[in-house]
């Protein structure tokens, strides 16, 4: 919840014209009302992020990234609501009355800033220690590891020496209390002992956001010892599930997909050796929240895990999560090396690009994989084993996808193309998602189709009401807030139809009424729809017709299927409505 009031939000936002403000950032170039630029939120080479001064929004037709001009302070610079409303009013010089936020609210948001500024501190103080006398054991451990003194450089590397409070006497006498060291994260403040250390005698790793901000450490011993790493614990700053170590160089990479691997040693040897488009997630298993994180980024991820059986696993993991965010996964194979910093000490960089040209689908990794647990010279563990390929090629949504797949799938097992068809085919009946010889499809997935239709009919129709206002005089006898079935969409609805009712259309206020950046980025969405082909007026009226008459079937559907028989009101609108359609059915 906001703890400024919606009108001072308003007020500031409509004083910062997104124009002005993106142009700061992205260089536009103007089409008519709208603007147009290379997205900065993923790699392109053609523009389709678009900014409308008209609406006062930016969406990008290739990721989707899009909001108001505070949304794009929340991505752009990682801030928070809050952190991007500060920055704007101080840009269009209005003063934000300390009052109107909470006393706990505020005291939250302060916390932010302070633990980021100790963590900054303490990252300074590493990194001077790594440079001092008693640094060297870490300066020689990062020398014989065959870090150059540029990547130190670039990376924030330190060190933390074997005095157990050094650093928390060094922040104490920076004025920093005991209450805010202790969240932090770097030092601990013990009843008895007092304030300590938390890394003792490790070289130093800081872990910053996609915006350079440092938000916790990871430390490595010197040689054997456990644990081999110890990392920062979460705090107000560290959220583990949603960093990535060496995102803030790796975003502006100028190549078209990212290396995902698994450790901070890994991370660096690639960039080392000019692969700037290398990232890790923190010691902890791949999470949605880093999947979504690097979607804003990129739509490939080549995953370049240790050749292990746990790397094998994480692998196994993180591609589904990856596929679901809608992003292409391929697999770097290391072996025989452990991982890719072993791998380019051994090969160098040159025989890495080629472990790169030769990254393996993941579907045909994760059949690979599958195989391991069949005995292919047994015929009756191999029947399994080529029922269970026909099983997971049955998932893909495209008949021409799944074709696709059982050629690659045939050619690699020998088994010849028609065979594997039949199987699929008659598997795809036995379960019964599909008939012989018709195109295979799943019931869910015709389910899921449908839904979506209709998600993207109720976005084409706000879309739509926004960019011509006229439209709304002809529609409102027939559409209501309640007909939107997606809850968003519905809580825009209802706030579009009172900005029209009063006169003050205002598509990039409703925007910034949710404070959550994924859904002020759906919401930029609903405002941004489009048809696939460009129409004349005319088929645009019969579009709108059908659109709306869609809307309204599935909402008369839904209530149907969903009222409660003691709501008589609702029945009796009900009624009305299904009455109404008829008119509707003649609209001109
Ligand atoms: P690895 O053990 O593969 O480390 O763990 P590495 O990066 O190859 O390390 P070097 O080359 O021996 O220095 C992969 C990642 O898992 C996390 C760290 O993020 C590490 O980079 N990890 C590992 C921990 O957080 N704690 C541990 O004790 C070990
Ligand atoms: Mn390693």
């Amino acid at each position: 919840m906001p703890y400024y009031s919606d009108e001072l939000i308003e007020q500031i936002r409509s004083a910062n014209d997104i124009v002005d403000v993106i142009s700061g950032y992205v260089r536009l170039q103007k089409k008519g009302n709208t603007h147009f630029g290379l997205c900065p939120f993923h790699n392109e080479k053609t523009p389709s992020f678009s900014v409308s001064s008209n609406k006062q929004m930016y969406y990008c037709f290739g990721c989707g990234a899009g909001g108001n001009v505070i949304t794009f302070l929340m991505q752009y610079e990682n801030d928070t609501f809050q952190e991007a409303l500060q920055t704007l009013a101080q840009r269009a010089g209005i003063e934000l009355p300390k009052q109107e936020m909470s006393v706990r609210a505020r005291q939250e948001a302060d916390k932010r800033t302070r633990v980021l500024e100790v963590n900054k501190a303490a990252a300074k103080y590493f990194y001077a220690q790594l440079r001092m006398e008693q640094g060297k054991m870490g300066m020689d451990y990062f020398v014989n590891r065959g870090l150059s003194q540029e990547t130190l450089k670039k990376f924030g590397l330190g060190y933390a020496n074997k005095f157990s409070d050094d650093l928390y006497q060094y922040l104490r006498k920076q004025g920093y209390e005991d209450s805010l060291l202790n969240e932090s994260g770097v030092v601990a403040i013990d009843e008895r002992r007092g304030g300590y250390d938390k890394f003792w005698n490790r070289v130093m790793f800081p872990i910053m956001d996609a915006n350079n901000r440092v938000i916790g450490f990871g430390g490595r011993v010197m040689g054997k010892g456990e644990p081999k790493y110890l990392n920062s614990p979460e705090t107000v700053i560290f959220d583990k599930g949603r960093n990535l170590y060496g995102l803030n160089l790796a975003r502006s990479t100028r190549k078209h997909f990212i290396l995902l691997c698994e450790g901070y040693m890994d991370v660096i040897a690639l960039h080392q050796a000019g692969f700037d488009n290398a990232v890790a997630s923190l010691g902890t298993a791949f999470t949605q929240g880093h999947a979504n994180l690097l979607k804003r980024y990129t739509k490939e991820v080549y995953c370049t895990f240790d050749s292990d059986s746990a790397g094998m696993k994480a692998a196994l993991r993180a591609i589904p999560i990856l596929k679901e965010a809608g992003i292409t996964v391929k697999i770097v194979k290391m072996a025989p090396y452990k991982d890719p910093d072993e791998f380019i000490k051994a090969n160098g960089a040159q025989a890495y690009e080629e472990r790169i040209t030769q990254a393996q689908n993941s579907f045909m990794f994760e059949i690979e994989v599958l195989e391991q647990q069949y005995d292919l010279k047994d015929p009756e563990s191999k029947t399994k084993f080529y029922n269970a390929i026909a099983g997971r090629i049955l998932e893909f949504e495209e008949e021409l996808e799944r074709e696709n797949y059982i050629e690659a799938v045939a050619e690699k097992y020998q088994m010849g193309f028609e065979n594997l068809r039949k199987l699929v085919r008659h598997q795809g009946t036995r379960v019964g998602i599909t008939r012989e010889n018709r195109p295979l499809k799943s019931g869910v997935q015709e389910k899921k189709k449908k839904e979506n239709g209709m998600k993207q009919s109720q976005k084409l129709m706000l879309t739509w009401l926004i960019e011509e206002p006229l439209l709304f005089e002809k529609i409102k006898p027939y559409l209501e807030p309640e007909d939107f079935t997606e809850a968003l969409y519905r809580q825009a609805a209802e706030i579009l139809f009172v900005q029209y009712q009063e006169g003050k259309l205002n598509p990039a206020g409703i925007v910034s009424m949710f404070t959550d950046e994924e859904q002020q980025r759906e919401i930029a969405a609903l405002f941004n729809a489009r048809l696939k082909e460009v129409i004349t007026p005319e088929e645009k009226q019969k579009a709108v017709k059908e659109t709306l008459i869609r809307i309204k079937e599935n909402s008369i559907s839904y209530r149907s299927k969903h009222l409660n028989p003691t709501d008589l009101e609702g029945l009796q609108k009900l009624v009305t409505d299904k009455k109404n359609m008829q008119k509707l059915y003649r609209m001109e």
